[in-house]
């Protein structure tokens, strides 16, 4: 196996729901759960006979004997019958994004993030399901001095949508402690990227503007850092957080790829050939200069560690969105 990839997924529950596959991570999951033989339930309250980016996040599941959706708000629906059986659920429905979070929209944050989890929670322990691994979020740690984040480390998280991501998490970390609960994983991701990340995300839009030549907006100086993730490594961490008998509490899912917005448009113009125009903004609020993640304790507990380097990663992410749009594949 070449050392850039993910060794093949061996072993994933026999039977699984996916909340929020319509997603950009979720339907990825999905897809891969699907390929390792498991039967997964997918759940989102997204249409995709409606919502054109559910329906290109669903299109590859569609057809599979072993994928069954349905279109459904947690907030609302029955949820116990969807896990009857059930030896996982992986927790990805909500709403993500640190800047429109600050806005009128911060009752939805709440209401998916929050008090959906709780339904799910709920359903979780009346249905004895054994195992919840949940989507937290980088986010939850909040400015740093520039070291990399440990489970361990205070969080403070500094904006409104990683408050509800760190209530969230500890939700569900406080239902697994009750001997009735799920045991919970909570994984928090290191901003993902690869094909159909979110059209509101930095490397959606800077390979975007490199494949078209549209402008590409810049909040603050570009010298802000992440531990840019790609999908497989992300996936990968995911399905292993169901399997690993002993894993538990907050596990960080990042460390392949530190670096800067700067260098991610240095190296979406040197594979497209093309110059990035630049619009200078101001930088957001809540949005911290530098994510780094610890990775130990996802190496030592799932014995899992990112191994798609952003050169690569960004490659495949923009041959994905070259492939989309044919008037990119020109430039690609
Ligand atoms: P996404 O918006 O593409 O997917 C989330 C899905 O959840 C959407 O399809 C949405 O319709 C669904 N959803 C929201 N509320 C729902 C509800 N009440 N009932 C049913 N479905 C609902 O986002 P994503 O980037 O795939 O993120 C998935 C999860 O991972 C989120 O919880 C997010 O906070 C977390 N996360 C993402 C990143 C990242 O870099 N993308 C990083 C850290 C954490
Ligand atoms: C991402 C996801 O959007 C969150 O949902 C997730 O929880 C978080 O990762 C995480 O790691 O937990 P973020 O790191 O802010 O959040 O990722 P982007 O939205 O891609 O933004 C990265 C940087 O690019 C930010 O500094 C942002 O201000 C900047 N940016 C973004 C721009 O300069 N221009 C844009 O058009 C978009």
């Amino acid at each position: 196996m070449p050392q850039h990839e993910q060794p093949p997924i061996t072993a994933a529950p026999r039977r699984a729901v996916v909340t929020g596959s319509a997603g950009f991570i979720g339907s990825h999951l999905a897809h891969a759960l699907v390929q390792a033989g498991t039967t997964v339930i997918g759940v989102d309250r997204r249409d995709s006979s409606t919502d054109p980016t559910a329906a290109a996040n669903l299109a590859a599941l569609r057809g599979l004997p072993g994928y069954h959706h349905v279109t459904a708000d947690l907030l609302h629906c029955a949820i116990d019958p969807l896990l009857i059986e059930a030896d996982a659920v992986f927790h990805l429905a909500g709403i993500p994004g640190v800047r429109p979070s600050w806005g009128p929209q911060f009752g939805d944050y709440l209401a998916s993030n929050v008090l959906a989890t709780h339904r799910v929670l709920e359903a979780c322990t009346r249905i004895s399901v054994p195992r919840l691994v949940v989507a937290s979020s980088s986010s939850v740690y909040g400015p740093t001095d520039g070291g990399a984040s440990l489970e361990a480390d205070r969080p403070k998280p500094a904006s409104p949508y990683a408050v509800t991501k760190l209530a969230e998490e500890q939700l569900c970390l406080a239902y697994a402690e009750r001997p009735i609960g799920p045991s919970v994983v909570a994984l928090r991701y290191f901003t993902v990227y690869g094909p159909r990340q979110r059209a509101d995300m930095f490397t959606h839009r800077a390979l975007q503007a490199a494949l078209t030549g549209q402008p590409l907006r810049l909040y603050g100086d570009g010298h802000q850092r992440r531990d840019f993730t790609y999908i497989d490594d992300v996936v990968a961490a995911t399905i292993a957080a169901a399997v690993v008998p002993t894993a538990q509490g907050a596990i960080n899912v990042g460390g392949g790829s530190n670096a800067s917005l700067l260098d991610v448009i240095n190296i979406a113009t040197s594979l497209t050939g093309r110059d990035i125009q630049l619009h200078q903004d101001h930088a957001r609020n809540g949005d911290v200069l530098l994510t780094r993640a610890d990775p130990s304790r996802a190496r030592e507990v799932l014995g899992w560690q990112p191994r798609v380097d952003l050169h690569r990663g960004l490659r495949a992410h923009m041959q994905a969105l070259a492939a989309q749009v044919p008037d990119y594949s020109r430039a690609a």
